[in-house]
């Protein structure tokens, strides 16, 4: 039943690493549903379904990477396998070159979550401790060197932020603690 499927982390797990290989797609994975997750629980929503979203909206990534076939191309897959509309919505609306337009609170928290988790993760793959004493501050200073993790798009960092209705500091000191708890998955020392 689709409705026990969204739930289903297990399900939603041997999807992702059927696909993905990479260990750093799959820590993107990991980071991505913890936000979303932290998320859902501050808003009182369905924190298992939010988090399968986040787990897998990137899970053609490794096969599709290409703007005309990510995360486009994953759609058929997911409906296959049972997935409802909505969840496969979700997944559509993080690519701004699908056209398909954020509308539910679940679509812009996945939207802010995504590019701004990989940057956290990111600055804490480069400090001895991690993330462990990470704070927003030297996010944004980091955000302001180009070089540094060239692959993350500064607007959507602040456009998703801007879109969810979260100051962009609170929302990135938000992410680092949603982190924490998972850093030894994603790598992390400290
Ligand atoms: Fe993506
Ligand atoms: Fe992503």
């Amino acid at each position: 039943m689709a409705d026990d499927l969204v739930h289903d982390r297990d399900a939603a797990w041997a999807l992702l690493t059927e696909w993905t290989e990479s260990e750093a797609l799959r820590r993107h994975a990991l980071a991505v549903e913890a936000s979303v997750r932290a998320y859902a629980r501050k808003f009182g929503e369905d924190e298992d379904a939010w988090g399968n979203v986040a787990l897998l909206h990137d899970f053609d990534y490794e096969r599709h990477p290409t703007l005309d076939r990510h995360p486009q191309d994953g759609a058929p897959v997911l409906r296959e396998r049972g997935y409802p509309e909505w969840f496969i919505r979700a997944i559509q609306s993080h690519g701004e070159h699908t056209g398909v337009t954020r509308e539910s609170q679940l679509e812009r928290t996945l939207f802010a979550c995504d590019e701004v988790s990989g940057f956290v993760h990111a600055c804490g793959l480069v400090r001895p401790d991690g993330i462990a004493t990470l704070e927003a501050r030297s996010v944004r200073k980091k955000l302001k060197q180009p070089s540094f993790a060239k692959g993350v798009n500064r607007d959507d960092v602040v456009n998703g932020a801007e879109e969810l209705g979260v100051d962009l500091d609170e929302h990135i000191t938000f992410v680092i603690e949603a982190l924490r708890p998972i850093a030894p998955e994603l790598g992390l020392r400290g």
